[in-house]
Parts: structure tokens; C-alpha cells; sequence
């Protein structure tokens, strides 16, 4: 079914710079689940996907869905198949689409941006071995009716959505091309709804499109649905306004992205492509958009957006349509932007305003979806006036995350929210821990009821002083215990950290001698010692340490 024309030597030697070569290594991984049964593009084929992030399942066992069989409620019979997840299900999808495990993600990005490769310009690209234009564009079953666009939604989306789109947009000043994810809804056969978003830190099409509304001219749009990962991954990730992703791009492939001059438009797509549609963007006229369910969990209500002409479809000779599952987080559109943003956070904070004692950032995913709620964590003995530069810099460095930052320390997995209550709760107090900055912009979210100045909570809940151990038995003994679980044939463990107990700086050197003696059936000798120490004129609760200081 996987069409491979252009293969490369990518699969073994680097990222697969072909999407269907991608689809192909997901599948070799175990990581790709073919449904070959009749599945209804509008009703049943994003639902199901739904139920791999809303049915309890871990994130590792979570996987690329390809439908070959794939209908509408008229009947209609696609021959496209349609792939959902393929890009960033799982952070392991993810890592497979950039050729690289999981951790060495971070500094690829950050390397990548630094050092851009440009693309190389090819002529007979794949990507238009099929071209669509002028009045097969307005047939009533042509057109974009011919792409099998799902419907996120259903029961809420007004119509099927583009979710995996590259929209390549073009300075009209510099010439500087931009390439951003938004969403795009089918309105005609030959027209679509597109939402650039207008907030600071929103999308940079949309300071491309202010420019042709001054211009009075229509902007050029090429949205590409399918392509190299390493290329699909740069559409949300956050660059300058005049950083080609291109470039980028080439940089996480480690070889020029092949691109080619669109059809109708002067725009350059990469030519590997499997769907480009073309187009003018109205510079004047917008036209009501949604509602479509949003990544910040509530329906996106109906919006003035903007209003794209279609003016070429090209493709493949057999392409897949490739969708992303978004909406309510951990989606595919999570994954996506937590895994490029939390390094460029990182790297921020780490290396360009050098943040002492900084060892990681995690953006909070489910249901906020990564922007508003950030944790730091921070080496035991961070200075705290380094904590709170810290906490700022992550509230400050996009216009659009960290209205809620909380740094903890390394012992706390900020993963596990369990934990960071816990953390806020002991290590934290309100009145000297938690600061509340006016004055920040509202970011993405539902619009019901918020003002365009909203404000930040920052909340230091580090550990500021030694503490007392952890109160779970020590880990030779939890891991002693494992091993027996395993041999009763037990349930399956799935351990959340903190498993075992460990120090944290307060503890005194005879109480490792009670416990050592404890283990080893001896402690009625400390219970001779003790019996020794007896002392009269204290209150119960005294604590040994400061009595016997005394
Ligand atoms: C699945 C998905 C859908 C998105 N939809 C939109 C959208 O409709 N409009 C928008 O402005 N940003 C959207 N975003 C976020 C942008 O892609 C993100 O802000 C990105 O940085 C934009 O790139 P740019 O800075 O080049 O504009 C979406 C992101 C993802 C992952």
C-alpha cells in the first residue's frame, strides 16, 4: 500500500526525508496499526484514535494509525488512506521521525537553528506528479472533496479540518519565507477557512498577511499536508519571525531539504511532499471560521479568519493524507510541542541567561496543554535568588507560556503533579514562595470571560533548607521486595517515583546505626541507650537535636 518514491538512504542513516519511507519505519518499529475495515472519516476515525489518549493507556504504547479503507456517511469510497498519530502519538514517534533517541532531541533542535542547511531547489518535483487546477477545482465531487479530510470533532467541528499543515507564507518585504501548523476548514471545493493566530507570539503568517492588507495585494499560501517529519516538525515549533524553517529543517535532516516552486504561486514547498495545496489568502475579506475543538481543551467558538482561494492541489501519484489527533491534551499536538519546546526553554535558560542550578524545564501536559503551566527543577543548594531569575526567565520567554511557573527540586519528578503538590505543600510558604506579576497577554485559550491582561503565578517550592529522609523503605529493601513480587507472580508493577526512601540532608549518624540495627534484629541495644539518655523538664515532641544542643 506505502508508496516509496522517495526513498532514501534516510532510513538507515538519519531521519527519512520522504513521509511514506517514515510510515514504513514506524511500521518495521511496531509503532503503526493498519485498520484495513471501512472507517467513516467524519464519525468514527478520529474518535477512535481519541481513545488512545483518553482510554488509560501509557504513552509508550501509543501508536500511528493508517485506515486504507476510508469512507464518509454518503458512501463515498476515498483512495487516499488517511494516517493519524504518524507524527508525534508518543515522544518515540516523535524520536523516529527525527532519526534520533529521544534525548539527543533537545540539542539536535538547538543546534539545528544555530547552524541552518538551505534547500536545494529540484525541477518535476513527486509532489506535483498530480496537479488540480482551474475548473477541476470547482467540480461538485472535485477539488479538495477529492482529499479524505476528517473531521476532528464530530458532533461540535462545522466541517472536516486540515490539522497537519505546513502554511508557507512569504515576506512580501524581505522575501523570507514562513512555514506555521494552523488549522485550515474546507468551505468549498476550491475554498478554505485558515486561522493565523493574532496574539503576540501568535502565528508568523499572520505578521506576513498585516504586511498584504497595508499592500492591498492577496497573500500567497501553500499548505503542505505531509511531508518529512523533520520538515513537519519546524510548522510548530517557535522560530524568529525571519528564520526560514527550511533551513532548519535541513539541519535535522543533515542534507538540504528538496524543495520546488509551487504551480500557481512563488512559493517553494518541499518536493517530496504529498499534498500542496495552493492559494491566495484575501487581504481585506474575512470570512467565519469554526467552531473547531482547540488544543486548550474547550471548542474554538466562530471566528472572523481568513479566507484562501484555491487556486492548485497537487500530489503524489499515491499519497496518504496525514491528520493530527489534537484537541483535549495529551494529544498528538501536545507531544508535538512539548518535545520541541522544552529544550528551546532549556536552552534559554541554561545557556543564553545562565541560570545557576537549573537542571530541567517540563512543560505540564494534560488538559493545559504545555504553554500556561511550567515546572523547572533545580539542583539541591540553588542559590534562591537564581531560583526566582529563573522562574521569571521561563514566565518572560514566550509571550504566550508560563503563566503558572513552579520550580521544585531534583528529587521531584515535575511529571507527577502528585509530587509537586506535595513539594508546594512542606517546602513552600505562600506568603515568602508564591508571587503573583501583573501584566502578562492572555495567550491561547477559550475566549469566554478573559481579559486581554491576565498575570503570572510564580511559586519557588525548592527545597530551602536540609529535610528529613523520605519516609518509604531504602532501596536495596524496596528493590530486595521487587524481586519477590515478581517471583509470587504479582500484578505488574508500574513504579511512580518516589519508590524508595532517600536523604535529604537532615539525619544524624546514630540514627543510621538504630536503623542498621533495627534490620539486624538488635534494637534492644538502642533501646539500652536510650533507656540511658532518659531526661526530666521537657515537653513531649522535643526534638532530640535541639535538647541535647541545650
Ligand atoms: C496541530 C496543531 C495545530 C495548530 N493550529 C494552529 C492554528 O490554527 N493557528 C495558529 O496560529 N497556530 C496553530 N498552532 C500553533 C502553531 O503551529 C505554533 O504557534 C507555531 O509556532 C507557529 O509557527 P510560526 O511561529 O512560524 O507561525 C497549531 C499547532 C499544532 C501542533
Amino acid at each position: 500500500m506505502l508508496d516509496q518514491p522517495g526513498k532514501t538512504k534516510s532510513q538507515s542513516a538519519g531521519p527519512a526525508l520522504d513521509f511514506q519511507a517514515h510510515l514504513a519505519a514506524l511500521e518495521a518499529a511496531g509503532l503503526l496499526v493498519r485498520v484495513d475495515r471501512p472507517i467513516d472519516k467524519d464519525t468514527e476515525l478520529h474518535p477512535l484514535v481519541r481513545w488512545q489518549f483518553q482510554g488509560g493507556m501509557p504513552e509508550d504504547q501509543r501508536r500511528a494509525f493508517l485506515f486504507t479503507n476510508v469512507i464518509d456517511g454518503s458512501g463515498r469510497r476515498y483512495d487516499m488512506p488517511v494516517v493519524v498519530g504518524a507524527l508525534a502519538a508518543s515522544p518515540q514517534i516523535y524520536s523516529i521521525g527525527m532519526g534520533k533517541p529521544v534525548e539527543e532531541i533537545g540539542a539536535a533542535w538547538v543546534n539545528a537553528i544555530a547552524h541552518p542547511i538551505p534547500p536545494v531547489k529540484v525541477s518535476n518535483p513527486p509532489c506535483q506528479d498530480i496537479v488540480i487546477k482551474g475548473a477541476d477545482l470547482k467540480k461538485p465531487d472535485g477539488g479538495l472533496k477529492l482529499l479524505p479530510v476528517p473531521i476532528s470533532t464530530p458532533g461540535f467541528d462545522a466541517a472536516p479540518y486540515l490539522t497537519a499543515t505546513l502554511c508557507v507564507t512569504k515576506d512580501p518585504e524581505s522575501g523570507i519565507q514562513n512555514m506555521g501548523t494552523y488549522r485550515g476548514q474546507l468551505k468549498a471545493t476550491d475554498r478554505l477557512g485558515v486561522r493565523m493566530a493574532s496574539r503576540i507570539g501568535g502565528a508568523g503568517g499572520y505578521q506576513h498577511w498585516l504586511k498584504h492588507r497595508r499592500m492591498k495585494t492577496p497573500m500567497p499560501c501553500a499548505i503542505v499536508v505531509g511531508c518529512a517529519p523533520v520538515v513537519v516538525f519546524t510548522g510548530p515549533q517557535k522560530l524568529a519571525i525571519d528564520q526560514d524553517e527550511m533551513g532548519v529543517a535541513g539541519a535535522l535532516a543533515g542534507q538540504p531539504i528538496r524543495t520546488a516552486k509551487c504551480v500557481t504561486v512563488d512559493l517553494d514547498v518541499p518536493a517530496d511532499a504529498e499534498i500542496v495545496i495552493e492559494g491566495l489568502i484575501d487581504p481585506e475579506l474575512l470570512e467565519p471560521e469554526g467552531p473547531f475543538g482547540e488544543s486548550h481543551g474547550y471548542v474554538a467558538l466562530e471566528d472572523y479568519n481568513m479566507s484562501m482561494q484555491v487556486t492548485a492541489i497537487t500530489h503524489k501519484r499515491k499519497p496518504v493524507f496525514v491528520s493530527i489527533i489534537s484537541q483535549v491534551t495529551p494529544s498528538e499536538s501536545s507531544v508535538i510541542k512539548k518535545v520541541a519546546y522544552e529544550p528551546m526553554f532549556m536552552a534559554h535558560l541554561r545557556d543564553q541567561i545562565s541560570i545557576k542550578g537549573i537542571r530541567g524545564v517540563s512543560l505540564h501536559e494534560p488538559l493545559s496543554n504545555v504553554r500556561p503551566v511550567i515546572f523547572l527543577k533545580f539542583a539541591q543548594g540553588a542559590p534562591r535568588t537564581e531560583v526566582w531569575r529563573g522562574l521569571h526567565g521561563a514566565s518572560t520567554f514566550r509571550a504566550d507560556c508560563g503563566k503558572i511557573v513552579v520550580a521544585v527540586s531534583e528529587d521531584i519528578d515535575p511529571t507527577n503533579t502528585n509530587a509537586v503538590f506535595w513539594s508546594i505543600a512542606y517546602r513552600a510558604n505562600p506568603v515568602d514562595d508564591v508571587h503573583i506579576v501583573p501584566h502578562r497577554s492572555s495567550g491561547h485559550g477559550p475566549k469566554s470571560g478573559r481579559k486581554s491582561n491576565d498575570s503570572s503565578m510564580l511559586i519557588d517550592a525548592t527545597l530551602k533548607q536540609v529535610f528529613p529522609p523520605l519516609a518509604l523503605p531504602g532501596k536495596q529493601f524496596m528493590e530486595r521486595a521487587r524481586a519477590i513480587w515478581d517471583e509470587l507472580g504479582l500484578p505488574a508493577l508500574a513504579p511512580q517515583p518516589p519508590w524508595h526512601g532517600y536523604m535529604l540532608g537532615e539525619w544524624a549518624d546514630e540514627w543510621d546505626t538504630y536503623a542498621a540495627r533495627a534490620v539486624g534484629g538488635q534494637w534492644e541495644t538502642s533501646g539500652k541507650e536510650t533507656f540511658a539518655r532518659r531526661r526530666g523538664g521537657l515537653t513531649p515532641e522535643t526534638p532530640v537535636k535541639s535538647a541535647d544542643k541545650d
